[in-house]
């Protein structure tokens, strides 16, 4: 672990402790142990809210041929996607790569046994997941472990989508994303939406240190409104050390947010921003700008 003010092996850009190494690993193994000391949770918390997105969204495409797709951004090893569509939770996933007896297995064999361990506990209502992550190794176990359906590698961030992205576009009615907030800006944002056909609705978790104003101003470009209940903050992950948590407390107050009983507490807290094209609610008037905070709808 990082010691106070170093920032630690993992790096640090903007503040936040990065953990690149373990995301170009050839299975989850590596992710997990490193991430579940620091009680990383959001994809937990997001479970229930994107299973009830993708059933609301699916129903809006009721009679047609095929059903919408789901985008995990920054999907990683489709841990969105296994939480989606498995009869799994986060916690069970963690004690499964962390395990000692997982250990002893080449990456081989915990993909057969990831294959069959999913297979056997798949929802009979899938719905159809695309993932998009710059991690190759990432994207490709969880498409050889069936947790998606199609998998792209393009970075929105530096150039424009791919053929065979941009085809899969038309199919996806839902964007998800958690702990990505601190990767894809506008750019990745501008490129999807252009290429969507289908109405395209957007569950987001992110940092209160990030400002989605930003995104949700480029959503609403695209038809889209965009709400957040700053009342309702979910936890992401313990920070690395005290440097990390000055950062971010420094960061939730630049954008108007109160880091009191939340960050100061010594996590990262997120928001979770909704983006429909006819907003069920009126945006959520905010105090303050952002991180805990602000309206994120256009202007
Ligand atoms: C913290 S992980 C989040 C993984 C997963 N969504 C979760 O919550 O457990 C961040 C992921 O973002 C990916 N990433 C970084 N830059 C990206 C970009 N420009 N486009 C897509 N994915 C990116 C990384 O490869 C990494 O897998």
């Amino acid at each position: 672990m990082a010691g106070p003010g170093s920032g630690g092996p993992e790096g640090v850009e903007g503040g936040k402790s990065r953990f690149d190494d373990i995301y170009c690993g050839p299975d989850p193994r590596a992710y997990f142990r490193r991430l579940a000391p620091l009680e990383y949770e959001i994809p937990h918390h997001a479970q229930p809210v994107f299973r009830q997105a993708a059933t609301e969204r699916a129903a809006l495409d009721e009679g047609s041929t095929h059903g919408p797709a789901v985008l995990d951004v920054c999907c990683s090893y489709g841990i969105n996607a296994a939480l989606l569509n498995h009869d799994v939770t986060l916690a069970e996933m963690c004690e499964r790569y962390t395990s000692p007896g997982s250990r002893t297995l080449s990456t081989a064999e915990l993909r057969a046994s990831d294959k069959a361990f999913y297979a056997a506990r798949r929802r009979p209502d899938p719905v159809p997941v695309f993932g998009l992550d710059v991690s190759a190794p990432a994207v490709q176990y969880a498409l050889e472990v069936g947790l998606l359906d199609a998998a792209f590698t393009d970075d929105l961030e530096q150039g424009s989508p791919s053929p065979r992205l941009r085809s899969a576009l038309a199919d996806v009615g839902l964007i998800t994303l958690t702990g990505g907030g601190s990767y894809v800006t506008v750019r990745t944002f501008t490129a999807l939406l252009t290429g969507a056909r289908r109405p395209v609705w957007v569950d987001a978790f992110v940092l209160r240190t990030v400002s989605y104003q930003p995104i949700a101003r480029t959503l609403a470009v695209h038809g889209l409104t965009t709400t957040v209940d700053v009342s309702r903050t979910y936890p992401q992950r313990l920070f690395t050390d005290e440097r990390e948590q000055r950062y971010a407390i420094a960061a939730v107050r630049a954008l108007g947010g109160d880091p009191t009983a939340h960050e100061e507490n010594g996590r990262f807290y997120t928001l979770h921003y909704e983006s429909r094209p006819d907003a069920p609610r009126q945006p959520v008037s905010r105090p303050h700008r952002d991180g805990g905070g602000a309206a994120p709808g256009p202007g």
